[in-house]
């Protein structure tokens, strides 16, 4: 298996280019079964998690085609409304497929959905809007299987504002007969993109990055041509690497204001910052300052997918810094890791207390997670020495060309 091995303590200095958001491919690729036709899908980032959806609508019967960062996909030919235990065990966000064969064929069977690593990631929110759009839904054996006559639009309060659900509601509802209403719907800028896409498509959709998306049905959706927004959290994980290690970087393709709290986060460990449309040039401070206090929250909240690669950062800084991590359990599995190289960091439940050292240094570490893998790749540019990070399939779900992006601003990492 795959290690990542870095020698630490070179500042990073360049620019490095962000790819397409993977959070925002998914639900889009899902959205490719409404239309029955041609979707044209830029800025794809080539991950393990767009592998596994493009495998999910092959077995669907729809055709895809990757050039570059492009995929094109044919869903004329779909017929199955079966999604495979396999294909789904290997991304839990292959629910979002639900939404989408409902509407499209009234008829869905998936096994109950996979890669829960960051502790309990039930689908209650998703099968609840669901039963109040009509929909009948058995669980069995592990089993989901769903079925309608047609989907009945429904004002849909959700409990907390989930991603992945708000995502569900707004794929089933874009084909049904009458007006759907999300309220405490969630906001992040992947649901505005979703939002454009079916919008391309022909969908009537309204509110998406407010608390109410309204979804009026329409008859049928036609071919669509898009390209997805950058990704925030790849972004956000290169400002904590520049953080760690010191020194200028720039990122291009960004959208800085999808990343209002990372960016104020950023301020407050002391860069600089020089921001434009779609650019961001962070000037790492000597020495960073502590942040007092980081909450995740769903946007526009601090992000809980950059907690960990920021986390990293801040085991150097000179002073104490405390994460509260609110929207997941189990999104600390980095810190015994961190703690190998040097770090100092109390777990207490949802809290995690960062006490600054002098220096971390290099040690063989396991990838835990995806972010908790960015998070080591983080520590591992600042430590003195080797680090060694194992099972990189975990960050290769969501970093592209990870080591020849971070090898470009002055890294001196390699794969073995
Ligand atoms: C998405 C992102 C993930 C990110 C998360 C929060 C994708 C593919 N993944 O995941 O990277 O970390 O948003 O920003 O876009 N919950 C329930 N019941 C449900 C659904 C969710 O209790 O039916 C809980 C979850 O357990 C979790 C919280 O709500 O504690 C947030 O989950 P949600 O917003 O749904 O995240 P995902 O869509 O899974």
């Amino acid at each position: 298996m795959d290690k990542l091995v870095i020698e630490g303590g070179k500042t990073l200095e360049g620019a490095a280019r962000v790819h397409g958001a993977k959070n925002a491919v998914l639900p889009i690729l899902a959205a490719t079964v409404l239309n029955s036709g041609e979707n044209i899908i830029h800025g794809c980032p080539d991950l393990k998690d767009v592998r596994s959806s493009i495998n999910i609508l092959r077995h669907l019967g729809c055709s895809v085609h990757r050039d570059g960062d492009t995929l094109t996909v044919n869903s004329a030919g779909a017929a199955n409304c079966e999604i495979q235990e396999e294909l789904m065990h290997e991304m839990r966000s292959s629910v979002i497929f639900l939404g989408a064969i409902l509407a499209r064929f009234g008829r869905a069977v998936t096994s109950l959905p996979g890669g829960c690593e960051l502790g309990p990631r039930p689908i209650d929110l998703h099968l609840k809007a669901f039963r109040q759009m009509g929909i009948a839904i058995e669980e069995e054996h592990g089993y989901i299987k769903c079925h309608c006559d047609k989907i009945t639009p429904a004002a849909i309060h959700l409990d907390f504002p989930s991603v992945g659900a708000t995502e569900n509601i707004m794929l089933a509802a874009s084909l049904a007969e009458g007006t759907t209403v999300i309220t405490n719907a969630a906001k992040e800028p992947e649901i505005v993109d979703l939002q454009d896409y079916l919008n391309c498509m022909g969908a009537k959709i309204d509110g998406a990055g407010t608390s109410v998306i309204q979804i009026d049905g329409v008859k049928r959706l036609g071919s669509a041509e898009h390209t997805v927004i950058p990704d925030r959290i790849v972004a956000a994980t290169y400002l904590s690497c520049g953080a760690a290690a010191g020194g200028t970087i720039e990122l291009t393709n960004v959208i800085p204001a999808h990343m209002e709290a990372v960016l104020s986060v950023a301020e407050q460990y002391g860069a600089k910052l020089y921001v434009s449309q779609d650019r961001i040039v962070q000037v790492a401070p000597q020495r960073l300052s502590p942040v007092k206090m980081i909450r995740t929250q769903p946007h526009p909240g601090f992000p809980t997918d950059a907690q960990s690669p920021l986390m990293a950062a801040l085991t150097l800084a000179r002073g104490t810094s405390i994460f509260v991590e609110n929207i997941f359990e189990s999104r600390y599995k980095h810190v015994y890791e961190l703690c190998r190289m040097g770090a100092d960091i109390t777990v207490d439940g949802r809290l995690a207390v960062v006490r600054g050292v002098g220096a971390l240094s290099g040690a063989n570490v396991c990838a835990m997670d995806l972010r908790g893998g960015a998070a080591l790749v983080v520590a591992g540019l600042a430590a003195q020495g080797r680090t060694t990070i194992s099972d990189v399939y975990h960050i290769d779900r969501g970093y592209e060309n990870l080591e020849d992006t971070l090898r470009g601003i002055g890294a001196v990492i390699k794969r073995e």
